[in-house]
């Protein structure tokens, strides 16, 4: 004989897949009847019609489904009422992101550059998977607004996330990764033509409305330069350590070295330096060819008194990898994606716990 305890047991494994969080914690069963090994489980969602429906029903038809005496699962699905979705969207808020102390409890990485192109973007992806991969819960926010890439080079152009309310957004899941760029917002690829308070505006929306839930990291991708947006940014993340990205043109180098200038003047501790499209490898003769030169992003590192984490070569794959939206450092065995593991493990070593 199978009871609603167990049903509900059951149940706590299976999570909603845009929320993160299990579907009894979140109260979403409704009734459930037990009849001679059926089951019927009524679901009720947060958002009618919601995309993950069917997700949701093969994780409950498996999760119920594996329990002894259980021959049959049928789900049904209504919707919360608006007190209960009240209720959710402020269990949600609870001890989340405050104004106060916000990204108190998790390890901020900003990833920027005082140069535009150099591979922020790629570093910053490649580097939150990799670090997702080694068991750490991690997010990553698109800081760029203008200029958003991290929603191509996820995957995810066009999803739109989750809100229950102006104040709740959940952010997407991918890879086991949480993310949120202005490309899940937004349908058309106009150019949005914003001036810096309006930008501050949606800044202020992505770093108090998003849920990121418990998170031990957070990577942030900077937008280029040392302009007015990523010092409104840095000021917003005192706690936050910054991975400066260079590449090892002399002249690139001292452009890119401009925002930990920056940051030093902020007390914003610089945490490493990666130097990217340090050289390029024949397929052939393995012989590296160092197109932008060499040397620059050591003295850079010096300069600044940290050390440099990694030169990552320009790569046919990573590029590739990028262009499709499933990051090189996903695919752990090749040798491209050991440059971002890699990365992750300084980064974890050089984290000043939170
Ligand atoms: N190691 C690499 N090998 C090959 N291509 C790379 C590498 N790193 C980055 N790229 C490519 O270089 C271009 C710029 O990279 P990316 O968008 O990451 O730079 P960015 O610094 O974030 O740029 P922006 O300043 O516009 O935000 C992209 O086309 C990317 O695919
Ligand atoms: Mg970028």
């Amino acid at each position: 004989m199978i009871t609603k305890e167990q049903i509900v047991d059951a149940l706590k494994t299976v999570k909603d897949p845009e929320i993160g969080r299990d579907l009894v914690t979140l109260n979403m069963i409704g009734d459930i009847a037990v009849r001679e090994g059926s089951v019927a489980i009524n679901i009720k969602l947060t958002i009618k019609g919601c995309p993950m429906k069917r997700t949701i029903e093969d994780d409950i038809k498996a999760a119920v489904g594996n329990l002894e005496c259980v021959k049959s699962v049928n789900i049904s699905f209504g919707e919360m009422s608006p007190e209960e979705k009240q209720q959710l969207t402020a269990s949600l808020k609870q001890g989340d992101n405050d104004k106060a102390d916000v990204f108190n409890n998790v390890n901020v990485i900003a990833v920027g550059s005082g140069k535009g192109g150099v591979g922020k973007s790629t570093v910053a992806v490649n580097l939150a998977v990799a670090l997702q991969q080694k068991g750490m819960n991690t997010g990553i926010l698109d800081a760029d607004v203008l200029g958003f890439s991290v929603s191509t080079l996820l995957g995810i152009q066009g999803k739109k996330p989750v809100a229950l309310d102006n104040e709740t957004i959940m952010p997407i899941q991918v890879n086991n990764l949480k993310a949120l760029s202005m490309g899940n917002l937004i349908t058309s690829d106009k150019a949005l033509i914003w001036r810096a308070p309006v930008i501050r505006g949606v800044l202020d929306q992505f770093f108090y409305s998003v849920r990121w839930g418990d998170l031990d990291y957070l990577v942030i991708d900077l937008p280029p330069g040392t302009g007015d947006v990523p010092l409104t940014i840095m000021q917003q993340l005192p706690k936050a350590q910054l991975l400066l990205v260079t590449t090892p043109q002399s002249a690139a180098a001292q452009v890119s070295a401009r925002l930990a200038k920056m940051a030093q003047q902020m007390d914003i501790s610089i945490m490493g330096v990666v130097e990217n499209m340090s050289y390029f490898q024949c397929p052939e003769c393995e012989h590296k060819y160092y197109i932008f030169g060499q040397g620059q992003s050591e003295k850079i590192a010096e300069e600044l008194n940290v050390e440099l984490f990694a030169q990552i070569p320009l790569s046919i794959d990573i590029r590739e990898n990028s262009d499709t939206g499933t990051p090189i450092a996903l695919k752990g065995d090749d040798p491209s994606a050991a440059y971002y593991h890699d990365l992750a493990d300084k980064v974890i070593k050089h984290t000043k716990k939170v």
